[in-house]
């Protein structure tokens, strides 16, 4: 019979010495999986309701065992629980716990289970919880970038590609360029959750279970669509934690790529942003710097949301089916790329409310770099029926006399530009302002300022 002495691991009558030192110290998870106590018990209470259901076990022994349960999750909850290295895992602790609080009745509550199930089950309702956490901390970035965007509808600043002078864009409209990328974050997020809305529990080691327990009934009490189908893949299965490093990744890119474009236009060279002293730091040696380094953290903490999702995909990979003790890693991978895009989310929604933008510089810097043309070789095409690429040779003809004259094109006169194509206009003098051109991109999705503020109001309708 197995004994449950409390000081002895629960397999002890099969293996007679203690684990080693070493292996007692690396083959523990015990710091990192004692944040599923609450979805242990949880599953544990769902668990054996069922076996009581399925007449199982008695009334009397699941009352016992949910009594025990309450009580752990109190002592937990109030920091009374003393967890112990030496029973590996919150599973383990919490059963431990059990036989001492009820006695050897406890020995009822692993029946048709294993921690192999017991574990994702837990995580995966740990991850539907965070996943709100995290789409609730994506709102509140969402909701300042908006208020940000509002402020800049009518900014004007140049669009880049290649971080060269392109075109002209509204400010505005660069802000809910990512409203569209945290809005498609929040999207991949709950993607998994419905992906991974199916019950582990009662899949047993591997599997399956001789007894006759019914797994709609747990899918239903822990809040799943339905039980999973095969047991094999259910205990080698960790997609969702992919799914979810991966949409952690992404999002934190999206944070990365912003977070480098204010650095690169917070610079002195660019100098089109502000960030208020509440978001900068100073030198140790020169005393006039203020650095973004708010900023370089967003951006450098994407390595880290990489690096997990990395990991979790190499541990995966090549990794035979069922458990292996591999697969333990998996919970401090998530729970340090959650932790990290949460902490993110909230200092970037910090940044975007102490960022305002340079208005002036903006738009001197608009007036460079001859971003117009395009709009040029448009205009072309359409009063004068050129083909579009007879209007871009045109233009770029154009663009070269401006150059050579160290004009911009809109400092060029009617004649200067009629050396070029003697069919222009006084007309043509309009297209070189940058708000008509900004105004001009009417097409759905383009920068004109009514796209933008019915774009801004569509977003704050749907919150
Ligand atoms: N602590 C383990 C983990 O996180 C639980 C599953 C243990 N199963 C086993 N067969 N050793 O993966």
């Amino acid at each position: 019979m197995t004994k449950n002495k409390n000081n002895q691991a629960i397999w002890n009558t099969r293996i007679q010495k203690d684990a080693s030192n070493l292996f007692q110290k690396v083959g523990n998870s015990i710091d990192i999986d004692k944040r599923l106590y609450k979805e242990d018990i949880q599953g544990s209470i769902a668990h054996v309701e069922m076996l009581f259901r399925q007449k199982i076990i008695s009334f009397k022994i699941k009352n016992k065992i949910i009594y025990g349960l309450n009580k752990i999750y109190k002592e937990i909850t109030y920091k009374k629980f003393e967890f112990n290295k030496k029973y590996e895992d919150i599973h383990m602790n919490i059963e431990k716990r059990l036989f001492q609080i009820i006695g050897d009745e406890a020995g009822y509550i692993h029946t048709a289970r294993s921690r192999n199930d017991q574990v994702i089950t837990d995580f995966k309702i740990w991850i539907k919880t965070a996943t709100k956490d995290i789409n609730n901390n994506i709102d509140k970035v969402i909701k300042s970038t908006i208020k940000l965007a509002e402020k800049n509808v009518e900014t004007i600043m140049p669009g880049f590609t290649h971080l060269k002078n392109a075109q002209a864009i509204s400010f505005g409209h660069y802000l809910m360029a990512y409203v569209e990328m945290f809005t498609r974050d929040k999207k991949r997020f709950l993607n998994n959750l419905d992906n991974l809305d199916e019950n582990p529990l009662g899949v047993a080691a591997l599997s399956g279970t001789s007894f006759n327990i019914d797994r709609n009934f747990t899918s239903k009490k822990l809040g799943f669509k339905r039980p999973t189908n095969n047991s094999i893949d259910t205990v080698s299965d960790r997609d969702f934690v992919l799914d979810f490093l991966y949409a952690v990744s992404v999002c934190s890119m999206h944070i990365s790529r912003i977070a480098e474009e204010l650095i690169i236009w917070n610079s002195d060279g660019f100098n089109l942003i502000n960030l208020s002293d509440k978001v900068v730091t100073g030198s140790s040696i020169m005393p006039q710097k203020k650095n973004p380094d708010l900023l370089e953290y967003l951006r450098g903490k994407t390595g880290v949301s990489y690096g997990n999702f990395f990991s979790m995909l190499t541990i995966l990979k090549g990794l035979p089916l069922s458990y292996f003790k591999d697969l333990q890693d998996d919970k401090e991978l998530v729970f340090n790329s959650n932790d990290t895009l949460v902490n993110c989310l909230k200092i970037f929604d910090e940044v975007l409310k102490n960022c305002s933008s340079n208005k002036k510089k903006m738009l001197e810097l608009a007036n460079t770099g001859h971003i117009t043309a395009t709009d040029l070789a448009d205009y072309l095409v359409r009063e004068h029926s050129m083909s579009f690429r007879k209007a871009y040779q045109k233009t770029a003809a154009i663009v070269n006399m401006a150059e050579k004259r160290k004009k911009n094109l809109s400092e060029l006169t009617l004649n200067e530009l009629k050396k070029i194509e003697p069919k222009l206009t006084e007309k043509v003098l309009e297209i070189f302002n940058l708000k008509s051109s900004i105004n001009s991109k009417k097409s759905f999705g383009g920068t004109s300022f009514e796209n933008i503020k019915k774009m801004i109001t569509k977003y704050k309708k749907l919150k």
